[in-house]
């Protein structure tokens, strides 16, 4: 039952105290969450993996990507696991490094040495190493325009993976306008691209989060006409044009103190993903909220770490015999930490 598997994991954590450490991304279930020594966006878990010196395991409830970055950030003798080796998660997947490497190779033969590489966190940790080995760094959606006002100090032009749409928004904000913005499809090795090549400032790997996708036009359209004093937020892992419809636009973060820190009475209308739309909800009761898509999203592989699944990663650790440990290979590890620190730095 329920309350039994959640008295199982209290006491794993309450006998192994500060040797345990359980950070949660704020996309996990409730019942997950509940357990969390820390709550954070990615920016937060990744840098609370790096400052954590004391616990001997981290149990990481969020998705594969994160739990690599944990491993890559902590000391040798920390260990990272997984409660669900399937947490993965279909963006990182949409860009692997196979497909990098001939990207950069015809790339490199168009624009010859004028491209640095970033990376969304949300990636492998292959392809982290891959973008730091060429002098390019992570960037979170806390701090993606910073990152690539970065980026254009080292070069004339970037290639920003995978995601498309933190891309795409991100330099927009930033001024650049879209016609100077080509697309790479990595299935049809193509560049797709309405301006000369000489004028393309920004490469977009052709990837999407598979959550942020389902926003559309067509649901901000109803909610104008709907509730025409709601105002529209959405994390910029939503398509170009549902931000541009959108009063508002930010990371997980900055969502989660924008709502904070409106007056009582206001209504919103949130695009992100379901657990925290619903706990966003159930936190402001003072406030009248929704998600933008009626037909809520969640994050499937999010939700693949559940009470079920923690409870028997911590009790395999307590019993010395741990499962799913995460464990990045060093010459990987090493050039990932290269574009991570870039960003960390920086953050
Ligand atoms: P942030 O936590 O950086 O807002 O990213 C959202 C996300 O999709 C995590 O998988
Ligand atoms: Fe990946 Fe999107 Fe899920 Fe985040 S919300 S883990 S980007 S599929």
């Amino acid at each position: 039952s329920k309350s039994e598997l959640e008295a199982r994991v209290q006491g794993v954590k309450e006998r192994m105290g500060k040797r345990l450490f359980l950070p949660g991304h704020h996309y996990q279930k409730d019942e997950v969450i509940q357990f969390a020594d820390a709550r954070g966006d990615s920016l937060k878990l990744a840098q609370l993996s790096a400052e954590n010196q004391e616990a001997e395991a981290i149990v990481f409830c969020g998705v594969h990507f994160m739990a690599e970055t944990a491993d890559i950030l902590t000391k040798q003798d920390q260990t990272v696991y997984l409660p669900d080796m399937r947490a993965g998660c279909s963006m990182a997947d949409m860009a692997d490094l196979q497909q990098t490497e001939r990207a950069w190779e015809a790339l490199m033969d168009r624009f010859d040495d004028t491209i640095l590489p970033l990376t969304y966190v949300n990636s492998t940790a292959a392809i982290k190493a891959f973008v730091g080995k060429h002098s390019g760094a992570t960037v979170t959606s806390s701090n993606a325009e910073k990152m690539v006002r970065w980026a254009f100090t080292q070069k004339e032009r970037i290639l920003f993976l995978p995601d498309q749409h933190l891309g795409r928004n991100t330099a927009f904000n930033l001024g650049i306008p879209l016609e100077y913005m080509a697309v790479w499809d990595p299935l049809m090795e193509e560049l797709i691209h309405e301006c000369p090549l000489e004028e393309v400032k920004v490469i977009l790997w052709k990837g999407h989060c598979s959550v942020h996708e389902n926003f559309t036009t067509a649901n901000v359209k109803q909610v104008r006409d709907q509730y025409p004093d709601m105002k529209i937020i959405v994390h910029p892992e939503c398509r170009r044009e549902v931000v541009a419809l959108a009063d508002e636009a930010g990371s997980t973060n900055y969502i989660i103190q924008k709502i904070q820190a409106a007056p009582a009475g206001s209504a919103w209308a949130i695009g992100t993903e379901m657990n925290l739309v619903n706990r966003i909800i159930a936190d402001h009761p003072d406030k009248y909220i929704i998600s933008l898509n009626p037909n809520m999203c969640p994050c499937l592989t999010m939700n693949r770490i559940d009470l079920p699944h923690l409870a028997w990663c911590l009790e395999t650790i307590e019993k010395g015999e741990p499962h799913n440990s995460i464990e990045v290979r060093a010459a990987i590890a090493d050039n990932a930490k290269k574009a991570l620190a870039r960003m960390l730095e920086r953050a």
